[in-house]
C-alpha cells in the first residue's frame, strides 16, 4: 500500500454517561483500535449492533473526542488539534448519514442546503455555486431540477444520491459511510453501492465502511475489520475474512448473516447467548461467554495474532489449535490437499 491516506494507532474513546442514579459510569466504546486506509481503499467494519462501528468514525472525524490514540491524516496526527486548527483539515475528511434526512435542513430546498457546501469548497458567488452545485447533481445521476424541492419532496435513493454530491462538492479524501443503504429500499441499495464504487474510482476517494450488511461490505471493501465490544476481533483482505473466517465470533456472523455467496471454508459456528459488556471488565476474550470453543486458556488476555501476511485473530485457539475448531490445520493454495474438521479434502 501507498502511504496511508487515515490511519488510527491504538484509539481509544470512553463515553462518560450517568445512571439511574446519577453515578458516573465510563463505558469504553473503542478500545485500541488500529488500521490504515490507503488512497481509493475501501475498509470496511462490520459487528453487531453497540460495538462501537460508528464511534470509531465519529472520533476520525474529530466529532468526538478520541480519549487515547493517534489518528494520521497524510502522515500528520490530528487527535491533538484544537477545533480551530482542524478547520483546514475537516474538508479532506466527510461522512455520508445513514439516514439522508439528517444531512439536510427539512425546511429549507436541497440547493440552499447545498450552496453550504460549494461555499467551503472557496466560491463566493451564488452563479459559481449553482453552476457546481448543478454539475455535481447531475453527476450522481440526478436531474439539477430536484434541488429547488425540499428533503421530503424526493425519494430515500434520490435523498442518499444528493447526501453524496453534498459530500462531492468539497472534494474530500476521505468519505466515512455509516450503513449508507440501510434506510434505503433493498432495490436501490445497489444503485447506491455502484454509485460509490463509481466515484471512488473517478475521484480516488478512501472510504471508511461500517455496516451491518455483510453483502454492502463484500462489494465494497477491500479489506476488513469484524468488530466485538469495542475491539477488532479479526482484520484480513475482503476473502480472507469472508472465506477463510478464524475467530469463531466472525465465523458465527457470517453463518448468521447466511450468505450463499461467496463460498466459505469454515464450519459452521452458532454462537450462544446475548452481548454482555461485563465480560469487558474482565482480562481475557470477551467473546467468552458465547464462543463454542471457549476454555480455562481464554481467560488471558488475547492479542491479534498473524496467521497470514496481512490477516490477524485474536483468539489463541484458532492459530495454536485450529484443527480444534473445525478450521483447516494449514492454510493452503488452490490445488493442494488440506486436512478440514478431522477429513482429507483436495480441492
Ligand atoms: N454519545 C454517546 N454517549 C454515550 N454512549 C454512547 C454514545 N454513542 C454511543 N454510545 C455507546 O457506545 C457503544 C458503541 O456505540 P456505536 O454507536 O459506536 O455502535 P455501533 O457499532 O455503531 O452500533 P449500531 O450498529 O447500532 O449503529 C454503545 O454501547 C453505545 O450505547
Ligand atoms: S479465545 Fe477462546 S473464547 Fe475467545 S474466541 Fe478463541 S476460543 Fe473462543
Ligand atoms: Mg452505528
Amino acid at each position: 500500500m501507498s502511504e496511508p491516506v487515515l490511519e488510527a494507532r491504538d484509539l481509544l474513546k470512553d463515553y462518560v454517561t450517568r445512571d439511574a442514579k446519577l453515578q458516573r459510569r465510563t463505558a469504553r466504546a473503542v478500545d485500541g483500535v488500529s488500521f490504515q486506509i490507503g488512497e481509493q481503499e475501501t475498509f470496511g467494519v462490520v459487528g453487531e449492533s453497540g460495538c462501537g462501528k460508528s464511534t470509531i468514525g465519529r472520533v476520525l472525524l474529530k466529532l468526538y473526542e478520541a480519549t487515547g490514540g493517534e489518528i494520521l491524516l497524510f502522515g500528520e496526527n490530528v487527535a491533538p488539534l484544537s477545533e480551530r486548527r482542524f478547520r483546514g483539515h475537516r474538508r479532506k475528511l466527510q461522512m455520508v448519514f445513514q439516514d439522508p434526512q439528517a444531512a439536510f435542513d427539512p425546511m429549507s430546498s436541497i440547493r440552499s442546503s447545498l450552496r453550504e457546501y460549494a461555499e467551503l469548497r472557496g466560491l463566493r458567488r451564488r452563479a459559481e455555486q449553482d453552476a457546481l452545485i448543478e454539475r455535481t447533481v447531475e453527476e450522481v445521476g440526478l436531474p439539477p431540477e430536484l434541488i429547488d424541492r425540499k428533503p421530503s419532496e424526493v425519494s430515500g435513493g434520490q435523498l442518499q444520491r444528493l447526501n453524496v454530491a453534498r459530500c462531492l462538492l468539497v472534494e474530500p479524501k476521505v468519505l466515512f459511510l455509516d450503513e449508507p443503504t440501510a434506510s434505503l429500499d433493498v432495490s436501490i441499495r445497489g444503485q447506491i453501492v455502484n454509485l460509490l464504487l463509481d466515484r471512488q474510482e473517478s475521484d480516488h476517494l478512501s472510504y471508511l465502511l461500517v455496516s451491518h450488511d455483510l453483502r454492502v461490505v463484500y462489494a465494497m471493501a477491500h479489506r476488513v475489520a469484524v468488530m466485538y465490544l469495542g475491539q477488532f476481533v479479526e482484520v484480513g483482505t475482503r476473502d480472507q475474512v469472508y472465506e477463510r473466517a478464524r475467530h469463531p465470533y466472525t465465523r458465527g456472523l457470517l453463518d448468521a448473516a447466511d450468505l450463499d455467496e461467496p463460498r466459505r471454508d469454515s464450519s459452521s459456528v452458532r454462537l450462544a447467548g446475548e452481548i454482555s459488556d461485563e465480560v469487558m471488565a474482565l482480562p481475557g476474550c470477551r467473546l467468552m461467554p458465547r464462543c463454542p470453543f471457549a476454555e480455562e486458556s481464554c481467560e488471558s488476555p488475547q492479542e491479534l495474532l498473524q496467521v497470514e501476511e496481512g490477516h490477524l485473530v485474536r483468539c489463541w485457539k484458532a492459530v495454536e489449535q485450529p484443527g480444534d475448531m473445525g478450521l483447516p490445520v494449514t492454510l493452503t493454495k488452490k490445488g493442494e490437499a488440506r486436512e478440514e474438521a478431522g477429513k482429507m479434502i483436495v480441492e
